[in-house]
């Protein structure tokens, strides 16, 4: 087979994967009421696996309580949550795909309907602005973690990868991305803080690095997957200010602290104008696993890969709206294209 995407591909880092086809993390709001994974979802990720998706990143999982932003969201803060995971794992596996969680902390994209009454964080107390869909409130105001609450946020972290884990996930990716906690922290248009942790460029990556070294020093590189999104159209919101000094000083660094897996998102915009510039910035000085995608055509995303830009390729809503997305790739057969009442319902 001649196809980069669709051959087998021996990953320095994951080891062998059926192709380069990653099914991207998104967000279903189907757990129960304790934020456990229901039989429906299961399904849902063990059919995209038996199709042949390589590597699947779950929906974003909640780390704390107080980290949410959604309801019905599914929560990695107690074990009966973790091991609600262990069948979707061990069906996944059966199936020859690996399998990553993400951990999400929303910090201002919240409300406290969402987090049990607790008033949301972030890096400072500056309201996000517009209408939250599930509540139809506005956000809630957050207010600034202190210094030692960041510490705290570090701890619920780890206790939640140790969870995820523990129920045998063969990696998380930490969701630095689409304006949630720690992209609170890199976006000076949101981060006024006066403290070690805000201001300068190195300041506002700070909280990022510091919370990646705890986390590989205690789980492994191998085990680490970090998502970013310095270049998105979402919410009016475009490129991160001084995105170019904040990619230099994000990269450096994660190189220098071992982190080795990268994910670029560009949340749900064109990946040419948004993640595919961030890509062509980073590589030269990324020589590590790199990820990115947005509904790229099978085309598109070869040329990616041959050009030595990308490793593996992400799909979201092809993959959600195709169960048989590899299937289709391999035979030719047309895809369903995305549209929002395929939300309703898991399939
Ligand atoms: C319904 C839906 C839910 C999503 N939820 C998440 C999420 O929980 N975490 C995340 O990092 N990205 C999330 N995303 C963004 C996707 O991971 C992906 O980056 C985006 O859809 C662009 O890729 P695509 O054009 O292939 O769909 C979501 C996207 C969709 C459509």
């Amino acid at each position: 087979m001649d196809s980069v995407i669709l051959s087998p591909y021996n990953s320095k880092y994951l080891g062998k994967l059926k192709n380069r086809i990653v099914m991207a993390p998104m967000s279903r709001w189907s757990a129960d009421q304790n934020h456990c994974v229901i039989d429906l979802m299961s399904e849902y990720y063990i059919r995209r696996a038996k199709d042949g998706v390589a590597l699947i990143i779950t929906e974003g999982l909640i780390i704390h309580p107080s980290a949410a932003g959604h309801k019905n969201s599914p929560y990695i803060y107690t074990a009966e949550q973790a091991n609600s995971w262990k069948k979707t794992i061990s069906g996944v596996h059966r199936q020859g795909a690996k399998m990553f969680c993400q951990l999400w902390h929303c910090g201002r994209i919240s409300h406290e309907d969402f987090t049990g009454g607790i008033q949301p964080v972030s890096s400072s107390a500056k309201r996000a602005e517009g209408i939250n869909k599930q509540n139809n409130k506005p956000y809630a105001r957050p207010r600034a973690l202190t210094r030692s609450e960041i510490k705290d946020v570090y701890e619920m972290f780890i206790k939640s990868g140790e969870l995820a884990f523990g129920a045998g996930f063969d990696g998380a990716e930490l969701h630095f991305g689409h304006g949630y906690l720690v992209d609170q922290f890199f976006d000076s248009r949101i981060n006024e803080r006066k403290d070690e942790y805000g201001g300068s460029v190195d300041n506002r990556c700070r909280f990022a690095l510091e919370l990646t070294e705890l986390f590989i020093n205690k789980f492994g590189s191998e085990k680490v997957m970090v998502r970013i999104s310095p270049s998105r159209e979402m919410a009016g919101v475009y490129d991160w200010p001084e995105i170019e000094e904040m990619l230099a000083c994000l990269i450096s660094n994660f190189n220098k602290i071992g982190l080795r897996l990268l994910d670029i998102s560009c949340a749900s915009s064109d990946y040419y104008k948004t993640s595919g510039r961030v890509v062509r910035i980073v590589r030269p000085i990324w020589p590590h696993f790199l990820l990115s995608g947005a509904s790229l055509s099978l085309r598109q995303a070869e040329a990616e890969v041959a050009a030595g830009l990308l490793d593996m390729v992400t799909w979201g809503r092809y993959i959600l709206a195709n169960p048989d997305f590899v299937s289709c790739l391999l035979s030719g057969k047309k895809l369903n294209q995305f549209k929002p009442e395929f939300l309703k319902k898991l399939y």
